[in-house]
């Protein structure tokens, strides 16, 4: 069986948890050279070693997606860049009351900053080399009112507006940009946001969470990184400036 992504070089952001690990995984195992960037250097260095061990290509580079300069050297660094994944992000609980100046400075930074940093970053080498995908994660929270979501609907709003932006000026480039919208997904982010915003309740959190999907439970990182694979390979070579939703019905199905 022929690989989908043989010797393609693949960076993926905040590949060192959740969807981003998934992606780095699955996307090794088709054959991508795989520069995983993240600032939680355990958790890089630890997806890179395991992707290594089962004789796939990966290189971690300790990056604060926030930093443009950090951020540029790296991809100067990398070099050539067939995929994209603007995948790093955080979360924040609360309305526009609960939200302080810093909070959204805060998400602003990494979900939308880090996204701009790293289109910029990678731009010059797709349009030289007239070929390149990207492949922005945004969220259910960008074309919906989630409670309590304010900075990061507003973050992820943003990152369907730089992916339709990115995909109609260059797509004479050569180069596809989309995104995906996914519902919750059971990751160390979820997890992480539980525990600080609902501590005590995690248990009933986790589970009204869960059946806030009509399919009844969260997705996995993995059922994210199969779509991820199918767009940013050939098998999605007609798809650009689409916005995938992957929420198990929670946009489109009434409950
Ligand atoms: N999990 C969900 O339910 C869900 C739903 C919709 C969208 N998303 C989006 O998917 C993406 C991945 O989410 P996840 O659930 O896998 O999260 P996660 O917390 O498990 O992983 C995110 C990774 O990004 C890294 N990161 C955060 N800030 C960074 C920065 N400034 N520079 C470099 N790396 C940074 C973290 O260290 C971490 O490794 C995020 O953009 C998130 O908004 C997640």
């Amino acid at each position: 069986m022929s690989l989908k992504l043989e010797n393609k070089i693949a960076v993926i952001t905040g590949a060192g948890s959740g969807i981003g690990r998934a992606m780095a995984m699955l996307f090794a195992g088709q054959g991508a050279v795989v520069h995983l960037l993240d600032f939680d250097q355990k958790g890089g260095e630890e997806v890179a070693k395991e992707i290594q061990n089962t004789g796939g290509k990966a290189a971690f580079h300790f990056t604060n997606v926030a930093d443009f300069a950090g951020v540029a050297t790296i991809f100067e660094t990398i070099g050539k860049v067939d995929i994209l994944i603007n995948n790093a992000g955080i979360a924040h609980v609360g309305s526009l009351e609960n939200c302080g100046l810093d909070d959204f400075e805060k998400v602003y930074q990494v979900n939308v900053r880090g996204v701009y940093n790293c289109l910029h970053a990678a731009l010059p080498t797709m349009k030289n080399q007239k070929s390149g995908v990207i492949l922005n994660l945004a969220s259910v929270a960008s074309s919906i009112g989630i409670p309590d979501r304010f900075a990061y609907s507003m973050s992820k709003g943003a990152v369907v507006g730089m992916t339709l932006s990115v995909a109609r000026d260059y797509v004479t480039d050569g180069i596809r940009c989309n995104c995906i919208s996914p519902g919750r997904v059971h990751t160390p982010f979820v997890d992480g946001f539980i525990a600080k915003n609902y501590p005590g309740q995690e248990k009933e959190m986790f589970q009204k969470l869960s059946v806030s999907q009509p399919v009844g439970r969260m997705g996995t990182p993995e059922e994210i990184a199969k779509l991820a694979l199918f767009l940013c390979s050939d098998d999605g070579s007609f798809i650009t400036g689409a916005d995938y939703a992957i929420d198990g019905g929670f946009v489109n199905l009434k409950m």
